[in-house]
């Protein structure tokens, strides 16, 4: 039986200036700082995601259990390619998760799934765990193309990657047309989905060592203070990926609050 975490991760996107940073995290800090389900759990992982300037700070502003993510990293080494990221200056600033392959670097930056897998090998071979993003767009879902596209992004993001880092690799599984939007698929519609996307990994298990029930997989897109204990309460989706909400360090707590992880946290034990 697979002991899978909860994880749930803010993605700050192109927000919050220096002195928002400090204040945003003397709040946060404040409000989870006698919380035992949140600072002494080790099922219930979270972490922002700031724009690459806003690491720095927030690294030393964050305190205890609270993790800071890159929104994005390049696959290449230290060279000559201005404007990139590189996985060893994550490393150097003990960096231990990343975000990879969301849809506004792909929108916007021209980031595509075979990238994405370049970058993953990377991040997996240097300690970084990915936090993949895959989703279709509102055209695909309405023509019920959803799983067909889903399948084909796993299968080139994943290409020539071991079974054992698999297992480490988080997905967020985010409709394009959810993000931003206020819109999310239906409760059974995201299970069905992260079903789906969990059994698309036996493609990669020649060994039918049960990857696909290793595989964290997050639901992003309009999650909310109001949708997420619902959200969470799925069987195969194990934490979210927050935009909007995560700005806010109230409804971020509140959050947390609502996951499985903090409610069946017994601190005793
Ligand atoms: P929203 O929660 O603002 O819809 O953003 C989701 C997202 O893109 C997280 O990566």
């Amino acid at each position: 039986m697979s002991q899978r975490k909860t994880y749930i991760f803010g993605n700050w996107k192109l927000h919050k200036k220096f002195n928002e940073i400090s204040l945003f995290f003397k709040h946060f800090n404040y409000l989870i700082k006698k919380d035992k389900r949140i600072n002494k759990n080790p099922n219930l992982i979270h972490g922002f995601a700031p724009s690459h300037l806003g690491i720095l700070p927030a690294i030393n502003f964050a305190k205890g259990k609270t993790n800071i993510l890159a929104q994005d990293v390049g696959c290449n080494n230290i060279g000559a390619f201005t404007g990139q990221v590189a996985f060893w200056q994550l490393n150097e600033f003990k960096i231990n998760y990343a975000i990879v392959g969301h849809s506004e670097t792909r929108k916007y930056l021209g980031n595509s799934d075979e990238n994405v897998n370049k970058t993953v090998k990377v991040l997996l071979n240097n300690n970084i765990i990915p936090v993949i993003c895959i989703g279709e767009s509102l055209e695909t879902y309405k023509s019920k193309q959803t799983n067909a596209f889903l399948a084909q992004q796993i299968k080139t993001i994943f290409k020539d990657i071991s079974l054992d880092l698999i297992q480490k690799c988080i997905i967020a599984y985010e409709p394009l047309w959810a993000i931003g939007s206020g819109k999310t698929p239906t409760l059974d519609e995201i299970q069905q989905i992260a079903r789906f996307i969990r059994q698309s990994f036996k493609f990669f298990d020649d060994k039918q060592s049960n990857i696909d029930e290793n595989v964290h997989i997050l639901y992003g897109g309009s999650a909310n203070v109001k949708n997420a204990s619902d959200l969470m309460s799925l069987n195969d989706i194990d934490g979210l990926l927050v935009g909007g909400a995560s700005l806010d360090p109230t409804a971020f707590v509140s959050i947390l609050k609502q996951s499985k992880a903090y409610k069946n946290f017994n601190g005793n034990k």
